[in-house]
């Protein structure tokens, strides 16, 4: 499965081929860069065994890779916590292992898109170490730094939740050992959030994004693109349980109107260099027409579309959320881009599954009937790696196993109904199966920093290549029709007539059909079968669609 593949780094860069507005219906797969594939033995994912898999991608028809976090980070938040931002974390291998990946991924023709973290650094920044060392100093200026309230200064400066729970402010110790200012951190206390007013900080993210742009990659996802900028006086909320509004309603913290100049000088930036860099805003929007604002011409190129993410397995539901999505962008111009899952949330596998209610291989039949909507609608698809496996949740990781900061800032049996096993983020990032046996099926000779269920080596990518039944196998398929049918990707879509509860959609060329019901739906056929979900079976001039499949339709 793997490939010899040179490590001599050519003194010319090699750009992937010129292809003007590729993003706009690209393939993009989410490489959790930990969990991928570990080529040294240590148990955690590494750059050099990304490199050697990328074959694999190109292989099944991926237009992209974009790689989380890799910098150097003491890992409080799985490297969202970066200490500096222009080099490699040696858990993930070196700078000249991240050159080599993005000259590689060129020369198979998949684009690299890699993370930056702009709202908060590490705790361990040289910025905030030297803030820490002079209480009251300029480095300050740098972070959100304010003393307290109440006599004694021992209450936050105001109400702000963390995201990951507990308040959103931390106090500092000053060097002589008395109590002093407290500081901000929208995420884990060792994620002090950076303030966005200063011109250093400006400047410093410029001279970052020119670092990673030099070397090659073609764009940047950027983390809380919705955060940088928060509310003037930053004012209280007035309410608990902030966490539930994200992405419900503007906060004096996320979605502010501030953060659009800065998603417009970085666009200036990205067009400065050649060959259509792209910058793809993770952001938390109440509206898809807010959503829309960071997709703007003059604005980013693509923007994660989590109401669909969110979506419930419901016709209606779904057919409304598409619409509103494919609306508000079309305002702008932009094409939408597509996501089910990422290392944040469940497993669309376990997500759309009805409990006990559901039986047996209810959530991987939607997982793979909603794979093949999403690949079926106009515009860019996000894929998470182990999605194209149906790998589900994993909900009973033992809890001295898990890392995510949230699992330890949130009570278990909380109000917020997670219990502790499942709703937190290790689940969705145990290491990839690649093989039937062996050491860690194959991620790596040296066991997998999580530990992975027996039932995936059935899962694992050397089970499920040549299976024509596999969800491998099924996304292979509807990879290679996206390239050749011209007109899947960007492009018009209508509804045709279909019952409740079935989705019907045409596009140029083909008609794709979604039974959402638990039960068979008989339609007339619509055209020539060309990939299903499940089984399809027929009747006189009619199919029988299964329960929770989709199929598409040659026309
Ligand atoms: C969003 C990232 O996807 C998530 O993993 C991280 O914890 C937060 N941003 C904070 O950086």
């Amino acid at each position: 499965m793997t490939q010899e593949l040179t490590t001599s780094l050519p003194t010319e860069p090699v750009r992937p081929s010129e292809s003007p507005g590729w993003w706009r219906d690209a393939v993009i797969y989410q490489v959790y860069v930990r969990s991928f594939a570990d080529s040294d033995g240590d148990g955690i994912g590494d750059l050099r065994g990304v490199r050697e898999r990328l074959p694999h991608l190109a292989g099944l028809g991926m237009d992209a890779v974009w790689l989380t976090p890799f910098y150097a980070s003491p890992q409080a938040d799985g490297g969202y916590d970066v200490a500096d931002y222009r080099t490699v974390d040696p858990l993930f291998g070196t700078l000249g292992d991240a050159d080599d990946l993005v000259r590689t991924a060129h020369e198979l023709g998949l684009r690299v898109i890699v993370d930056v973290v702009p709202n908060h650094s590490s705790d361990q920044h040289p910025w905030f170490r030297e803030a820490l060392a002079e209480p009251g100093g300029a480095a300050r200026t740098r972070y959100h730094f304010r003393r307290g309230r109440g006599a004694h200064g021992e209450l936050p400066p105001n109400d702000w939740e963390s995201v990951f729970g507990g308040p959103a402010w931390t106090r500092t110790t000053d060097p002589d050992g008395t109590l002093g200012e407290w500081y901000l951190h929208l995420f884990a206390p060792e994620q002090p959030d950076l303030n966005w007013d200063s011109p250093e900080v400006r400047a410093e993210f410029d001279s970052v994004l020119r670092f990673w742009l030099d070397l090659g990659v073609d764009g940047f996802r950027i983390d809380v693109a919705h955060g940088m900028v928060k509310a003037a006086g930053l004012p209280d909320i007035g309410r608990t349980e902030q966490a539930k509004l994200i992405g419900s309603q503007v906060l004096p913290f996320f979605d502010q109107d501030g953060v659009h100049e800065i998603h417009r000088s970085w666009r200036r930036l990205l067009d400065s260099y050649p060959g259509d860099r792209i910058g793809v805003a993770e952001a938390w929007a109440p509206t898809a027409e807010r959503l829309a604002l960071y997709v703007r011409p003059d604005e980013l190129h693509q923007a994660f579309n989590f109401q669909f993410l969110k979506c419930p397995w419901d016709a209606a539901a779904m057919r409304e959320v598409i619409d509103e999505s494919l609306a508000a962008t079309r305002s702008v111009g932009a094409p939408t881009t597509w996501v089910l899952s990422n290392h944040d949330v469940v497993r669309h596998t376990t997500r759309y599954a009805d409990g006990a209610d559901g039986g047996p291989g209810q959530g991987l039949a939607r997982a793979r009937a909603a794979a093949l909507l999403t690949l079926a609608l106009p515009g860019s698809s996000y894929l998470y790696q182990g999605e194209e496996l149906g790998l589900p949740e994993v909900t009973d990781l033992p809890d001295e196993a898990r890392q995510d900061p949230a699992f330890f800032r949130t009570s278990p049996d909380g109000e917020d109904g997670q219990n502790g096993q499942d709703g937190f983020r290790d689940g969705c990032r145990v290491p990839l199966p690649w093989t039937r046996s062996g050491e860690s099926y194959g991620f790596g000779p040296g066991g997998s920093w999580l530990p992975q269920p027996d039932a995936w080596s059935g899962l694992s990518v050397e089970a499920q290549t040549g299976d024509p039944g596999s969800t491998l196998e099924l996304y292979r398929g509807a990879l290679a029709l996206r390239r050749e049918l011209p007109g899947l990707g960007d492009g018009p879509m209508s509804w045709l007539e279909a019952p409740a509860g079935v989705l019907a959609l045409s596009r140029p060329g083909l008609v794709c059909t979604l039974n959402t019901l638990g039960e068979e739906v008989e339609l007339p056929v619509p055209g020539r079968a060309l990939l299903s979900s499940a089984p399809l079976s027929y009747g006189a001039g009619t199919v029988r669609i299964p329960p929770d499949s989709c199929a598409w339709w040659a026309i």
